[in-house]
């Protein structure tokens, strides 16, 4: 049986990103004998582009076909200029989010062995490191609420969003959030701002009746607030963050970045029949696009999240993050994780993509 596997790289680093986990891909199919069909599909600027608009319906049709969706990123300064529902990331990436109902995003962010100098927390805190889950809710909250828009003129002119949450999405967000602790250190901090918005106070009854299916999860609230700055000071005793949509969308950019790089925190989004849409966190850095610099760990390691999730392939999967954590601790960095002085030793896309792609094959 061959899987299907609709690969939109999108823009900017999207491309140069997908090109190497399509190397690593290769490499694991060989070693365990899969076979997967991967189709291209246009979508972002790109299809704007080639097709005038972020995403053609054959982009759609070939998702909708499909096992799985590896994603790159879209978006960049050329598309600014549009009317926001016909940019990338409005006319595209939400829209796919929204057709699939991907509600659960899954963010993993952990200190791999080797980078503790890299995350720019202070050394004596960077040394315990740290293992963190972002649980996102992906469809709902200020992201979709209706009403949104503007209206008015001059003076009078105004613009809105709504933040709107249902027991519902509240609730199949926590039971993924609870039954991953469970796997883990059996620990769920929930993020909210009780204090000021309806939402998260609905937010926050609704995670306390969930827990109590999950007596052996400790649960704790969190304002967003101060959760950016607890993680700063103590990464270390987070397991599971259960976000809303903005508030995950902040906190596993945070995290990230407390890793080394944005370039390494891979997610997985996922509906309720388990179908999903495997992408990199972080966006199409246009500010590197096109030098070959950027990391392409964030996207291969997604890509070991489809063979896990999507096509139940656990073996490949773990022996991508094997190669992956080897790659790392053997100094294999992209320029962005070294300092001034060490970017000499920098390692490009493509060579880290190589290097990967050639532990995968030998393993370990
Ligand atoms: P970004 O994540 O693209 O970049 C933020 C910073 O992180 C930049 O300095 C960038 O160079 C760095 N970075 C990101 N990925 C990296 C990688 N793989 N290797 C090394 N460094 C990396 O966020 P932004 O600058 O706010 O947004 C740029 C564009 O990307 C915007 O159009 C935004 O809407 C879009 N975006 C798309 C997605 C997506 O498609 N999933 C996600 C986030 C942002
Ligand atoms: C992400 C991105 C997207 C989001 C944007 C590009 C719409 O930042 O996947 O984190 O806000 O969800
Ligand atoms: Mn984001």
């Amino acid at each position: 049986m061959s899987y299907q596997v609709a690969v939109l790289a999108g823009d900017g680093i999207g491309p140069e990103v997908m090109a190497e986990a399509r190397k690593v891909l290769s490499a694991v199919e060989e070693r365990f004998s899969l076979a997967i069909e991967y189709t291209s599909f246009d979508v972002g600027g790109a299809a704007i582009d080639n097709h005038g608009c972020p995403l053609p319906e054959a982009t759609l049709k070939g998702c909708e076909g499909a096992d799985a969706i590896l994603f790159g990123s879209v978006g960049g300064p050329k598309w600014e200029h549009l009317p926001p529902n016909d940019q990338p990331e409005r006319g595209a990436l939400l829209p796919l989010r929204g057709h699939f109902e991907l509600f659960c995003n899954i963010r993993p962010a952990k200190l791999h062995q080797g980078l503790e100098h890299m995350s720019p927390l202070r050394s004596d805190i960077s040394a315990k490191g740290f293992d963190v889950l972002c649980v996102r809710e992906l469809t709902g909250g200020i992201y979709f609420g209706k009403p949104k828009g503007r209206q008015g003129e001059g003076e009078n002119e105004e613009a809105f969003d709504t933040m709107r949450y249902s027991r519902k999405e509240i609730e199949r967000i926590a039971h993924i959030a609870f039954e991953a602790a469970q796997g883990r250190r059996k620990k769920v901090t929930s993020v909210d701002k009780a204090n000021v918005l309806a939402c998260s106070v609905l937010w926050r009854e609704v995670v306390e009746d969930v827990a109590k299916d999950y007596p052996d999860v400790e649960l704790e609230h969190i304002y967003i607030d101060n959760a950016t700055m607890q993680l700063l000071r103590r990464p270390n005793e987070f397991d599971v963050m259960l976000c809303s949509n903005l508030f995950g969308d902040i906190i596993s950019d945070e995290v990230a970045m407390l890793t080394g790089s944005m370039g390494l925190l891979s997610s997985v989004s996922m509906n309720s029949q388990g179908f999903g849409l495997y992408e990199p966190a972080g966006g199409s850095a246009p500010d590197i696009a096109g030098q070959g610099i950027a990391n392409p760990v964030a996207q291969i390691l997604s890509a070991a999240l489809l063979l896990r999730h999507s096509l139940k392939e656990e073996a490949a999967a773990v022996a991508i993050e094997v190669a992956v954590s080897k790659a790392l601790r053997d100094g294999y960095l992209t320029g962005e994780l070294l300092t001034s002085d060490q970017r000499n030793q920098a390692k490009s896309t493509s060579e880290m993509g190589d290097y990967i792609a050639q532990v995968v094959k030998e393993g370990v």
